[in-house]
């Protein structure tokens, strides 16, 4: 596989100053990115009030930071928003773009994370947008349909801003329950987004996989043709346990 992984860890809702301390002083010191293209990028998304304290324990280390959502809008009258331009300021790297818990529990459409996309890539961050399909969705043959519909807005932004992104499959079945897709089904899946990538010449693209990956289950993930990462929730809360995966990576 040519293209260089990454593994993103999401920290959802979780964490406090004092537990947050331990865990960036781990990964500061646990990870050490080499120059070799078979190594990969590593990064986490922490939530808006954390980002200062990561940016100044993890500043000069290998492990980028970002955020897990993002404001469509430049600036103005959007109480509780953030803007793309905050996160840069803070130094972050990523932000994750239409994430399922987003899209589920606040109605965020697949316009609404083209838009949050294209906000961030004016910002200079890189965008991970997050796609994946239901059980319901899964058991009535409509996964591959469902993902070209979410990817629909995100693609016709263009190839050039396409190509600056970063996708993630992340079948909404699989997501905090222990149900991983098997390493074939998510192939079958990253294989489709690869097919519509390559249509409009960004086959480079990132495709990370996530839904309750693990380092028992990394590896076997990470080895598939179209697997170019993992986005990490739970497992990214355990430095140990993120570092390993990353090391799969
Ligand atoms: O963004 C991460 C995904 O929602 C996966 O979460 O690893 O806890 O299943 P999980």
């Amino acid at each position: 596989n040519p293209i260089r992984r990454l593994v993103l860890g999401n920290w959802k809702m979780h964490g406090s100053l004092a537990g947050n301390g331990q865990l960036l002083a781990a990964l500061r010191t646990g990870w050490h990115q080499t120059s070799d293209a078979a190594s990969c990028d590593v990064g986490v998304c922490v939530p808006f009030p954390y980002l200062a304290q990561v940016e100044s324990a993890l500043t000069g280390s290998d492990v980028a930071w970002g955020a897990q959502d993002v404001s469509v809008h430049e600036q103005g009258a959007y109480t509780g928003e953030v803007s793309a331009a905050m996160l840069a300021d803070f130094g972050c790297r990523y932000v994750l773009a239409g994430h399922s818990e987003r899209r589920m529990l606040h109605g965020e459409t697949s316009d609404t994370v083209a838009g949050k996309a294209r906000a961030a890539l004016a910002a200079g961050l890189t965008p991970v947008v997050c796609v994946g399909e239901t059980l319901e969705q899964r058991e009535a043959g409509q996964t591959l349909g469902v993902i070209r519909g979410q990817l629909e807005p995100v693609l016709a932004l263009g190839a050039g801003s396409v190509s600056r992104l970063v996708l993630a499959y992340e079948p909404v079945w699989a997501i905090g329950t222990g149900l991983t897709a098997t390493p074939g089904q998510a192939q079958e899946v990253h294989a489709a987004i690869r097919a519509a990538l390559a249509a409009i010449g960004c086959a480079g693209v990132r495709v990370l996989y996530g839904g309750s990956v693990k380092a028992a289950n990394a590896a076997a993930l990470f080895a598939m043709p179209d697997i170019d990462g993992g986005l990490i929730g739970g497992a990214s809360l355990v430095a140990e346990e993120f570092l390993r995966i990353a090391e799969a990576g």
